[in-house]
């Protein structure tokens, strides 16, 4: 506890506002080489040493198949930092931080590789006082998965006492369908029991997407409202402008709903349902994710309600860009969708018959992720029809980013001698609204699992049930037609519109 808390009478330790510091602990992170730990997990570090909720010995071990010395990777995680932390470089805290970093060469089947990190974490519990606590952050395909944990297993390094705790930290992707998911859960939980795995889904670490349970549960405003009587449909998009091509490797064959769909915008629709937790803790916020999960399923028939397609070239903000395939992002012949929509339902009293459209692609119209909420049309306009050609359905859009925020869209009298009523938005911006600049997702996350604050990743059952509604479209897919090509730059492909149009509605242009 810090003493300065202690001694001010004003101050009560218990207010959940008071920095969160993390513990004596440090973080192994193998797949060091790769871009996620370039680009976000180092800076994550540096970032949250900057804002000093670090500890002061924190430890950073990193393990590949390089002949590096400390000095090379205390290098590699200088640059990654200087290029890609959020915060301003400092060089009192560089240099605390880069004490604690240490390198381990090797690769995943080399035992002796392995028991050389079992003795670097020993000798950094030592040296840094790092008290046994560490992380193990798999960035790494899963296909590697079994080879690590068997290693981790094996040297101890696995193993948690009372006094010291390791977790695991796993990214996408937590399988390709249920059955593989329960078999990798399998291979985890073999060696770290449930409470210690923590699945990174990053966008739960978002403060727009956290701000759907303040929005929702801190207000009398909207709940009320929240429901299929005055909820005509919802439309979660996440477009992007980039295309596929640099990781080819990892996308060609999984493809747009499975790289987004199933985790993503799944988490988003199940905090946009889900009932009032009642409270935040990992166990109530995730049992009501589960509970919403679970009444939630794909609408049929697929060829009428879902879409997919794969991108040509085309035009984005005045510069020309090459397809998909010309730009060696997948492989000639490759049936991988680069866009994916599909329409979910929730079978509970609070949403039936109101449909979920969920959308995502690459080189879409722009970058942009939001939750919109669409109301039903007011039962009675006392106007003349001409005075509301101009008046959509009532939205409440939640932008999870850019411009992060929230939008309104409501009627409003256009001035004048006439009761013409058009379409107006009231908005919410984070930008103006705040001072603090949100933190990277990445820097909330992994300072959950240095803390051991489970809430904000997805346990088991939330990926096997999330696997569970989407493989029935997967294998549809699979054996119809394959995907139908659309140009850079436009919001997918002409079945997408159909989609949202045979059910009498159009997707927003955002
Ligand atoms: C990742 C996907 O999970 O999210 C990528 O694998 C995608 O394909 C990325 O580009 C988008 O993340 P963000 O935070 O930029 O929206």
């Amino acid at each position: 506890m810090n003493m300065a808390h202690q001694a001010n009478p004003l101050v009560d330790p218990r207010d959940k506002r008071l920095p969160r510091i993390a513990g004596p602990c440090g973080v192994v992170i193998f797949g060091v080489t790769g871009d996620l730990s370039r680009k976000k997990l180092m800076p994550a570090i540096y970032d949250l040493a900057n804002r000093g909720l670090l500890p002061p010995g924190f430890a950073l071990v990193g393990f590949a198949r390089r002949e590096w010395a400390d000095e090379d990777f205390t290098e590699l995680v200088h640059e990654a930092v200087r290029e890609h932390a959020r915060t301003p470089f400092r060089e009192d805290v560089w240099a605390q931080l880069s004490e604690g970093i240490r390198f381990v060469p090797g690769s995943f089947e080399d035992d002796a590789a392995f028991d050389e990190l079992a003795g670097c974490v020993a000798q950094l519990d030592q040296e840094r006082g790092t008290g046994g606590n560490h992380a193990f952050y798999l960035a790494i395909p899963p296909a590697m998965f079994p080879v690590v944990l068997k290693q981790l297993a094996r040297t101890g390094l696995a193993e948690q006492t009372d006094e010291q705790w390791r977790r695991v930290v796993i990214e996408k992707p937590f399988g390709h369908d249920l059955r593989s998911a329960q078999e990798l859960n399998e291979i985890v939980n073999d060696v770290f029991p449930e409470e210690s795995v923590y699945r990174i889904d990053h966008y739960l670490g978002k403060e727009t997407v956290q701000n759907i349970l303040a929005l929702r549960f801190a207000n009398q405003l909207y709940e009320p409202i929240w429901n299929s009587h005055y909820v005509d449909h919802v439309q979660i998009t996440m477009a992007e402008d980039i295309g596929v091509a640099g990781r080819a490797g990892y996308y060609d064959g999984i493809g747009a709903a499975r790289d987004v769909i199933q985790n993503h915008l799944i988490q988003l629709l199940a905090l946009t349902t889900m009932e009032e937790p009642l409270s935040f803790s990992p166990e109530s916020l995730r049992g009501e994710k589960i509970k919403v999960l679970s009444a939630t399923g794909p609408v049929e028939p697929f060829e009428d309600t879902t879409a997919r397609g794969q991108y040509l070239g085309g035009w984005q903000g005045g510069t020309k860009v090459p397809g998909v395939f010309e730009e060696g992002g997948l492989r000639p012949g490759s049936m991988t969708e680069t866009f994916a929509a599909i329409t979910l339902g929730v079978d509970n009293r609070r949403w039936a018959g109101v449909p979920f459209f969920l959308r995502t692609g690459k080189r879409l119209g722009r970058r942009v992720t939001e939750v919109a909420v669409i109301f039903k049309r007011a039962p009675h306009l006392p106007f003349e029809a001409t005075m509301t050609e101009e008046l959509g359905q009532n939205a409440l859009v939640i932008r999870i980013q850019p411009d992060e925020g929230v939008t309104i869209r409501f009627g409003s009298k256009v001035p004048g001698t006439t009761m013409e009523v058009r379409g107006v938005t009231m908005d919410f911006r984070y930008g103006t609204a705040f001072t603090e600049s949100s933190p990277e997702a990445y820097e909330r996350l992994l300072l959950d699992v240095l803390r051991g604050e489970p809430s904000l990743f997805p346990v088991n059952a939330e990926v096997e049930l999330s696997w569970k509604i989407l493989d029935p479209v997967l294998e549809h897919w699979a054996k119809h037609g394959k995907p139908e090509p659309y140009s850079a730059g436009t919001w997918g492909p002409p079945s997408a519109d159909r989609m949202i149009a045979l059910t009498g509605r159009t997707w927003r242009r955002p």
